[in-house]
C-alpha cells in the first residue's frame, strides 16, 4: 500500500461491449468497488477505474451479426454496464469507453512515441489470429486442427498474411524478469507470477500492434489504412484516466497504479507481459500490483462468459432475490454483493450455482445475522423500553474476540481474501448467537438480575456495530439499516477505526423497533426464473412475495415445542382483521399482481395481491376480506404493500377467505 498523497489507484478490466455484463463482470469490478470504499474507510483519496472496450472486432462482429451500426450497439451496451453498476452500488470515479476522442488521442500519441523511437516497426505478419481471445498466434503454437490453442476457447483460428505494425516486446524480457525479481508483490497471487515466469524465460517474440483495417478500430496516426490491435489500445485506457499524456499533475497524483485486478485469462500475456512492457518503453513507471482472481465455473469446471452462457445478468439477479425475499432492492444488492464475494475463493476458480448462492443468503444473512440483530434489538426492547441499558462493562471476552476478528479480516483484504474478510466478520456474529444461548438473557430478565442484563445485551449491540462496520464496504446499505437498528446515530463516513474503538455505542440511545432486515427463502428454486417470464411467487397465495417467504422468526426463548405446535401466544401475534376492498387497479407490467386498497375501521392500506388471474379489478371492489394486519410492509415493484389478504389456496387458484355476514370492518379475527 502506498504512502502520503497518492492516490489509491484501482482498476477493473474494461470489458468487451459484445454481449451484456453478468456476474463474472460483476465479480471484478464489485472487488474494486470493495476496496475503493475499504481505503475511504481508512482514510485514503481513491480513484476506481472501470469502462468498455469497444474497438475490438469481436464486439464489430456482433454488432453485425446484430444488424446494429456498430456506434449505436456500442453505446447501448456500455450503457446496459454504467446502469448494472449502478444497480449494484458500484461507486466509479471514472468509466471511461475506449471510442471516447481522450482515449483515441492517447493511444495515437502512444504510437508516434513508440514509432518515433523505433519500439514499433512495420513487417510483415504471417500466422493466425483467434477473433473469440483478440489474440495472435504463430504456426508453432497451432495444431492441425487449426483450433485457438488456449484450452477454454478452441474457436476456429482465422488465417492472417498482411502488412502490419510489430512492437519489439523481444526486447523486454531481461527488463521484466528483473522488475518482478526486484518487485515481489509486483504480480500476485504467487503461483500466477511463476506461470509468468516461465512464459517470458520461454522467449517473448514481437508482437503485431496493427493490421489492415476492416472498419473498426482506431486508426494508426498517419497509416489510416490500419487500426491499432485492440489489446494494444485497451491497455492505455489505464494510462488516459490518470491524466495521461495532458494532466501532469493529475498524473502525478494517480500514476502508477496500486493494483490492476482481472480474470486470469488476460493475466499472463497481457497485464503481465505486455502492459508493463509497453510501460517500459514509454519510460513511464509500472503499477504496483497485476492481480488476477479465478473464474466462476459450472459445475464441470466450464468458465461461465458473455459467450459459453451460464452466468446471470446481476439485476436479474438483483430483481430475483428482490421477489425471493420481498426486501427492497438495496437490501438485494448488499445481499448479492455478499453473495458474490463470499462464494468466491479468489484465488482458484469457485462454482456458481444460483442454489448455492440462495442457500447460503438464508444460512449467513437471514438466519445468523439477521436473526441476530433481531433478536437482541427485540430484547431491548422488550427489557429496557428500547433505550440501550448502561452496562458495566462490554464484555471481554466478546471484546478481545471481536478484535480478533477485526485484524484477521483487516490482513484478509490486503490480500484479496474477500471471502475470508467476510468469514473473519461473521465469526462475530456466530460468537454472538452462541453468547445469547450462553447467558440465557430471558432468564436474567426473569430472575430480575438487571444489571447482568444490560451488560448482556449491550455487548450484543456493540459487537453488531462492529460488525455493521466491517461489512460496510460489502453491503452499505445494509450496514446502515443495521446501523440504525442499534440505535446508531451517525451512518455516514464511518471508518476502519470505529471497528477497532469500543465504546462506539451510547448508553442511553434508543434502538429501533426490529425490522427484519433479510427474511428467509423457504422454498429455495434451483433456477432463476426468466426475468421475462411472469414471475413465480405471483402464482399462489394472496400476496405475492409472501408465499416463499417466512418472516424471519424472533428466536428468543429455544422451544421444545417449535417443530410442530405453536402456541395460542405465537397465534395471537398474528393481528387479522376483516378489512373492505375499495379500490382494485392492475399494475404495469406485472401480469398477476393488482394493487388493492383495503380499508379497515376507517384506515386505508395498499394491499398488493397476486390474483389479477382470478379476479378482474372491478368484481373485487366492496368485497370483504380478512387482512394480516401487523404484516411488515414490504416493497414490491416500488409499491409499498401494507398487509397480506387471506385465501385458499386451490390448486394454483387464489379464493379469498370472507365472513359469511357481513360486520364491520377491523372486527378482530380470531
Ligand atoms: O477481456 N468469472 O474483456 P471481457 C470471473 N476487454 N470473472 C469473469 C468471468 C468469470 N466466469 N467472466 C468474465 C476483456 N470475468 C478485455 C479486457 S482490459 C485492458 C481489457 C471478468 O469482457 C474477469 O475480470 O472478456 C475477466 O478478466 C473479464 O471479465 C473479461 O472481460
Ligand atoms: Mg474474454
Amino acid at each position: 500500500m502506498s504512502s502520503g498523497d497518492k492516490t489509491y489507484f484501482i482498476t477493473t478490466p474494461i470489458y468487451y461491449v459484445n454481449g451484456r455484463p453478468h456476474i463474472g463482470s460483476a465479480l471484478s469490478t464489485l472487488c474494486c468497488d470493495v476496496l475503493a470504499r475499504y481505503h475511504k474507510m481508512l482514510g485514503q483519496k481513491v480513484h476506481f477505474l472501470t469502462g468498455t472496450d469497444e474497438q475490438a472486432t469481436k464486439v464489430f462482429e456482433a454488432a453485425q451479426k446484430a444488424g446494429v451500426d456498430p456506434q449505436v450497439f456500442v453505446d447501448d451496451l456500455a450503457a446496459d454496464f454504467k446502469q448494472s453498476w449502478a444497480d449494484l452500488g458500484i461507486e466509479y470515479n471514472d468509466f471511461i469507453r475506449t471510442t471516447e476522442p481522450r482515449h483515441i488521442e492517447a493511444v495515437q500519441e502512444v504510437f508516434r512515441r513508440l514509432q518515433a523511437k523505433g519500439v514499433i516497426y512495420k513487417d510483415l505478419y504471417e500466422g493466425w489470429y483467434c477473433v473469440a481471445d483478440e489474440t495472435f498466434f504463430r504456426d508453432s503454437d497451432v495444431g492441425p486442427d487449426q483450433l485457438c490453442p488456449n484450452a477454454e476457447c478452441r474457436q476456429p483460428l482465422r488465417r492472417m498474411s498482411e502488412e502490419n505494425y510489430f512492437f519489439r516486446l523481444s526486447d523486454y524480457g531481461d527488463r521484466l524478469l528483473a522488475h518482478i525479481e526486484a518487485n515481489p508483490t509486483f504480480l500476485e497471487p504467487e503461483f500466477r507470477r511463476n506461470e509468468v515466469i516461465s512464459f517470458i524465460k520461454q522467449g517473448l517474440r514481437d508482437m503485431s500492434v496493427a493490421r489492415p483495417t476492416s472498419g473498426w478500430g482506431i486508426p494508426v496516426p498517419g497509416d489510416p489504412s490500419q487500426v491499432v490491435y485492440v489489446w494494444f489500445d485497451a491497455l492505455i485506457n489505464y494510462l488516459v484516466s490518470a491524466g495521461w499524456p495532458n494532466d501532469d499533475a493529475k498524473f502525478k497524483e494517480i500514476w502508477p497504479a496500486n493494483v490492476h485486478l482481472m480474470g486470469k485469462e488476460i493475466y499472463v500475456r497481457f497485464h503481465a507481459t505486455l502492459w508493463p512492457a509497453m510501460l517500459m518503453a514509454l519510460d513511464l513507471p509500472l503499477p504496483e500490483q497485476v492481480y488476477a482472481h479465478g473464474w466462476w465455473v459450472d459445475a464441470e469446471g466450464r468458465k461461465g462468459g458473455k459467450r459459453t452462457g451460464g452466468l446471470p445478468h446481476p439485476t436479474d439477479f438483483i430483481h430475483s432475490l428482490e421477489t425471493l425475499t420481498g426486501t427492497s432492492m438495496q437490501i438485494a444488492r448488499d445481499s448479492l454483493r455478499y453473495l458474490l464475494l463470499r462464494e468466491m475463493v479468489f484465488h482458484g476458480d469457485s462454482e456458481y450455482s444460483y442454489e448455492g448462492f440462495l442457500k447460503r443468503y438464508n444460512s449467513d444473512l437471514a438466519n445468523d445475522l439477521g436473526n441476530l440483530c433481531n433478536r437482541s434489538v427485540t430484547m431491548v426492547n422488550r427489557y429496557f423500553d428500547g433505550v440501550i441499558p448502561t452496562a458495566s462493562r462490554f464484555d471481554p471476552e466478546i471484546a478481545e474476540f471481536a478484535a480478533e476478528c477485526v485484524k484477521e479480516y483487516q490482513q484478509a483484504l490486503t490480500e484479496f481474501r474477500f471471502n475470508t474478510a467476510l468469514e473473519a466478520a461473521w465469526k462475530i456474529v456466530a460468537r454472538l448467537n452462541r453468547y445469547i444461548e450462553e447467558r440465557l438473557p430471558w432468564k436474567q430478565a426473569k430472575a430480575g438480575e438487571t444489571e447482568e442484563l444490560a451488560v448482556t445485551l449491550y455487548t450484543c449491540l456493540e459487537a453488531i456495530r462492529i460488525v455493521a462496520v466491517l461489512a460496510s464496504p460489502v453491503m452499505p446499505d445494509a450496514s446502515k439499516f443495521l446501523l440504525k437498528q442499534i440505535g446508531v446515530g451517525n451512518v455516514d463516513n464511518l471508518t476502519m477505526d470505529s471497528a477497532l474503538t469500543t465504546g462506539g455505542l451510547p448508553f442511553g440511545a434508543k434502538v429501533a423497533s426490529p425490522e427484519p432486515l433479510f427474511p428467509r427463502i423457504n422454498e429455495i428454486p434451483t433456477e432463476m426464473a426468466s426475468p421475462d417470464a411472469p414471475v413465480e411467487t405471483e402464482n399462489k397465495l394472496s400476496e405475492p412475495a409472501e408465499p416463499k417467504v417466512a418472516p424471519v422468526a424472533v428466536v428468543e426463548e429455544p422451544s421444545v415445542e417449535a417443530n410442530s405446535y405453536i402456541t395460542i401466544d405465537d397465534f395471537m401475534k398474528v393481528e387479522l382483521r376483516v378489512g373492505k376492498i375499495v379500490t382494485a387497479e392492475p399494475i404495469p407490467n406485472a401480469t398477476k399482481l393488482l394493487k388493492l386498497t383495503v380499508e379497515i375501521a376507517g384506515e386505508e392500506r395498499t394491499v398488493l395481491a397476486g390474483i389479477a388471474e382470478m379476479y378482474q379489478p372491478d368484481e373485487l371492489v366492496g368485497r370483504l376480506v380478512v387482512v394480516v394486519a401487523n404484516l411488515a410492509p414490504r416493497k414490491m415493484r416500488g409499491i409499498e404493500s401494507q398487509g397480506m389478504l387471506l385465501a385458499a389456496d386451490v390448486d394454483g387458484q387464489a379464493i379469498f377467505l370472507a365472513p359469511e355476514t357481513e360486520v364491520p370492518t377491523g372486527s378482530r379475527v380470531r
